[in-house]
């Protein structure tokens, strides 16, 4: 992503520090604040906290705090792997990252362990970069024969989106963002619709501020007005990311994503999700009632933070004092409501068959 008209990624390890640093998301749109992970604890707080989120993101992070951990301690790979996979539940690429640095690193001998984690978190990292850019490439066709069809009838093309599943999700580009990025260098005029995403207002904080870097036109909405905007015949597509996507093709992704599948389903408007391989659970049939949901705190509904007129970042609180509170941190689409899946490997339907033909 370009920040200020300088490259830049949501997280990067300096060779000549030898420090993991990352971008606070928790400060921004607000202040532009990067953190240096000192060790295996500050990046489980970071990834806790939401200083660095989103699926892929969170699974590159893992790899570089097992590093961390390494470092400290060549003996701590299992302490470490338990540490971070009680971060957060939902993000399926948590738990693959984490599998993906034991299988590699628990038979080296402990003097070449170190090493060998730093690599292989530096493998990882390059990788997303590379499976996001092929995302937005697949994604991208599919936004230009919609818009060639389209084009006599209307100026721009309309998609609306969910969450953040950009380039700040990940390490590079995003998933469902590399998707509008890639479109908007094929030329195509867009306009995103960007739901705000309550109660962390990831739209409006971040996929906001990441469209703006981008010169990418779009409005912010509020979460509810999604379905009349379909109505109203001005989406035209809807793409999202997803945390977890079982074999059977239904997706997990933030709350609110399962409404916007149902509005467009109702309005015949396709509803994309675009994923790396490493968000499909390949141990779940289904995601309905199997996928653990995070229960996240009772204070993100009852309070909104935000910047104050003289500049401060503060919450306001909106409800009553005393109020029971649920807040399920995620919801699962069904299959049924999956246009398609947009993967690295292609698109493919939702369905069992498309989805292990990716294995092949
Ligand atoms: O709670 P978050 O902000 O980590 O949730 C993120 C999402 O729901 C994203 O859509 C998902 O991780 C895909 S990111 C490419």
């Amino acid at each position: 992503m370009i920040i200020g008209g300088e490259h830049m990624q949501s997280i990067w390890y300096d060779v000549g520090t030898d420090q993991v640093h990352i971008v606070d998301q928790t400060r921004l749109p607000h202040e532009f604040q990067v953190l240096t992970l000192a060790n295996m604890e500050a990046a489980c707080h970071a990834i806790e906290s939401m200083q660095v989120r989103g699926a892929p993101l969170i699974g590159v992070t893992a790899a570089y705090a097992v590093y961390l951990a390494l470092r400290e301690d060549a003996q701590s790979l299992d302490h470490a792997c338990a540490a971070l996979a009680a971060t957060r539940p939902t993000a399926v690429n948590l738990q693959w990252a984490l599998d993906r640095c034991r299988a590699a690193l628990q038979s080296v001998a402990p003097e070449s362990r170190v090493l060998q984690a730093l690599e292989l978190a530096q493998l990882m990292e390059k990788e997303d970069i590379a499976i996001c850019e092929a995302i937005g490439d697949h994604g991208a066709a599919l936004v230009e024969s919609l818009w060639q069809e389209k084009r006599s009838s209307q100026d721009r093309l309309n998609i609306l989106t969910h969450c953040n599943a950009g380039a700040l999700a990940t390490v590079d580009w995003g998933t469902a963002l590399s998707v509008v990025y890639k479109s908007a260098e094929r030329d195509i005029p867009l306009h995103v619709w960007v739901d705000e995403t309550r109660p962390r207002n990831q739209g409006a904080a971040l996929t906001c501020w990441e469209l703006a870097q981008a010169d990418i036109p779009h409005s912010l909405i509020v979460d509810n007005a999604g379905g009349h905007l379909m109505q109203a015949g001005l989406v035209d597509l809807c793409v999202v990311g997803s945390d977890r996507t079982t074999r059977n093709g239904d997706v997990c992704n933030k709350i609110g994503t399962y409404l916007k599948a149902l509005a467009a389903f109702d309005n015949q408007i396709p509803f994309y999700v675009a994923l790396p391989l490493s968000s499909i659970d390949f141990t779940l049939d289904a995601g309905v009632n199997q996928i653990p949901i995070e229960e996240r705190a009772s204070g993100e509904v009852t309070d909104i933070p935000g910047r104050t007129t003289d500049g401060l970042i503060a919450s306001v609180r909106v409800a009553p004092e005393g109020v029971q509170v649920s807040n399920p941190g995620f919801d699962v689409t069904p299959a049924r409501l999956v246009t398609s899946l947009v993967t690295e490997r292609g698109v493919v339907a939702a369905n069992s068959e498309a989805i292990a033909s990716l294995l092949d």
